[in-house]
């Protein structure tokens, strides 16, 4: 039997396990996946496992994302660009890092028509998930990217990956068509201490939180009249194109893989 993992710190709410047993039953796989919690200490191991073959194949998340990355022994093109690895597979022997977050930003983007093309985007947080987001953003195309953070010193790391973004002060909203909250603020229900009272209402707001459904920044967003989406086709999508990598399968995204998000 196959065995596959997501690891992070914390992970209980992590929901890949149902998704991709949901494709293992639905392509007849003998696998499992589950998730595991783990400390930096236990990083080098897990990776030794994947080595060793005892795991087949390794999701990561919060907050390893970049830190997996000196236990490898490859980088996909995507992950050496992001600095940021969510997908782990064994290959001739290699233990290569993937970064499936880009496309799978992407193709939620895509699938909303909403066309991202010569627009101004404003990004709230830098944490994991934030350079695979720039560059899918640049990638199509974006006229420009302006990061804000709590911790300011954060964003403008991401000038090290990424010269074309500018970065403001947390509390300064630029002229945007985009924004996107990639901050955990909304997870349980928070308000982001922003003010939006002076922002058109022909915009475009993402969450990448899809649990819950809408957080209050896309109903805040809603209710003055912009268009709202959240992360929930994201995370479909990161994992179809993990569970492509390790199993040369495409899974199907049907009504029933929504179902299992909630
Ligand atoms: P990590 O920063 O460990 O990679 P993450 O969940 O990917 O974790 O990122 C959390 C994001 O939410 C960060 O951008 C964080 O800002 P800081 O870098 O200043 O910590 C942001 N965040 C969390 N709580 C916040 C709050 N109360 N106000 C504003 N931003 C917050």
């Amino acid at each position: 039997m196959k065995k596959y993992f997501v690891i992070g710190n914390p992970i209980e709410h992590s929901l890949s396990p149902q998704l991709h047993e949901f494709w293992f039953k639905k392509n007849n796989l003998n696998a499992f996946y589950k998730k595991q919690k783990l400390n930096n200490i236990d990083l080098s191991d897990y990776i030794l496992k994947v080595r060793n073959k005892e795991i087949d194949g390794m999701n990561v998340t919060i907050p390893f994302k970049k830190e997996i990355i000196s236990y490898l022994d490859a980088l996909s093109a995507e992950a050496d660009k992001t600095q940021s690895v969510n997908t782990i597979s064994l290959s001739n022997d290699k233990v290569i890092g993937h970064n499936t977050d880009i496309n799978g930003f992407k193709f939620a983007i895509k699938d909303t028509k909403y066309n991202a093309t010569n627009k101004k985007v404003f990004i709230l947080g830098a944490g994991g998930v934030v350079p695979s987001i720039i560059l899918a953003l640049i990638d199509m195309n974006v006229s420009n990217i302006t990061v804000t953070n709590r911790t300011k010193s954060k964003a403008d790391e991401l000038k090290k990956l990424f010269k074309s973004i500018k970065t403001v002060e947390w509390g300064e909203i630029p002229d945007f068509d985009i924004i996107i909250n990639a901050t955990s603020l909304g997870l349980k229900n928070e308000e982001i201490n922003l003010d939006f009272s002076k922002v058109k209402n022909d915009k475009f707001f993402y969450d990448v939180i899809y649990n819950p459904n809408e957080t209050n920044f896309l109903r805040n967003a809603k209710i003055a009249g912009n268009y709202t989406e959240n992360g929930k086709k994201m995370f479909i999508y990161q994992a179809a194109e993990a569970f492509r990598i390790w199993h040369g399968i495409q899974p199907e995204i049907n009504e029933e893989v929504f179902e299992i998000l909630g």
